[in-house]
């Protein structure tokens, strides 16, 4: 697709990968295969992101709630990371800052140890940052702020009135970065699903009618595009 020089230079974008489950029942496989499939869609769209210039881009793995789905489902997408984890060494040339959003305490520890190595590995890289959220709720994140604020002032480290927005701010996973510019939903669906809610407050919501398995550079080029049209006003005029 044409488009100008820059059209996504400096851009923070929110994903949220949905319809894994429904494009591979369409096909008569099991869900996993949509999952596999999403996997490999979220590195070349990762990659993407890093050629066209975006300064940051937050995928959403697996949230709080995916827990209560099937255990064999829950293992697919657990090994699926694991996998991706893996290869993360391979795409360091990428020069990406690697990001991982939510409680890592609750899963493999061999994926923590690996997560962990990851960020402090890609912590100075110049490119694009890449947030992976897994085991992410916004909802929990904002409440891990509010406690770690609240330690801070019990412990005479702060007072109530220095807990500000930036405080809290300071207090996300996401501490230090832009806000997204807009949140990206495939799949027809119309809803931010606890998705990075304190980020989110001022974000565009583009979603598109494709599975996020079927997901193409071109369509993201159109998401970028819809996001360039709209106007902006932060609640201003
Ligand atoms: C939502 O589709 C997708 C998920 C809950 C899992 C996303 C996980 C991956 C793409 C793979 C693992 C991640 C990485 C970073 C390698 P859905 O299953 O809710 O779709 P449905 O709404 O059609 O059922």
């Amino acid at each position: 697709m044409e488009h100008p020089q820059d059209f996504a230079k400096g851009l923070s974008i929110g994903i949220i990968m949905d319809g894994n489950g429904r494009w591979a029942k369409q096909r008569g496989l099991p869900r996993t295969a949509g999952h596999k499939k999403g996997a490999e869609v979220f590195q070349d769209i990762t990659r993407y992101c890093n050629q066209i210039g975006v300064e940051s881009v937050t995928f959403y793995a697996f949230s709080t709630e995916n827990w209560k789905r099937p255990l064999e489902e829950v293992g697919a997408i657990m090994r699926l990371f694991g996998e991706y984890l893996l290869k993360a060494y391979d795409y360091q040339k990428e020069n990406n800052r690697v990001v991982f959003l939510g409680d890592r305490s609750a899963l493999d520890p061999k994926h923590q140890e690996l997560m962990n190595d990851i960020e402090t590995r890609t912590r100075n890289n110049t490119g694009m940052t890449l947030n992976i959220a897994v085991n992410y709720g916004g909802r929990a994140e904002i409440v891990r702020a509010a406690k770690a604020l609240a330690r801070k002032v019990a412990q005479g480290d702060m007072t109530v009135e220095q807990i500000t927005e930036e405080a809290m701010s300071n207090e996300m996973y996401t501490r230090g970065q832009k806000d997204p510019d807009f949140i990206l939903r495939p799949s027809g669906e119309k809803r931010l699903s606890n998705f990075m809610l304190w980020q989110a407050a001022y974000s565009e919501l583009v979603e598109m009618d494709v599975l996020w398995p079927d997901f193409t550079r071109e369509d993201l080029d159109r998401a970028i595009q819809e996001f360039n049209r709209r106007s902006r006003r932060f609640g201003g005029v």
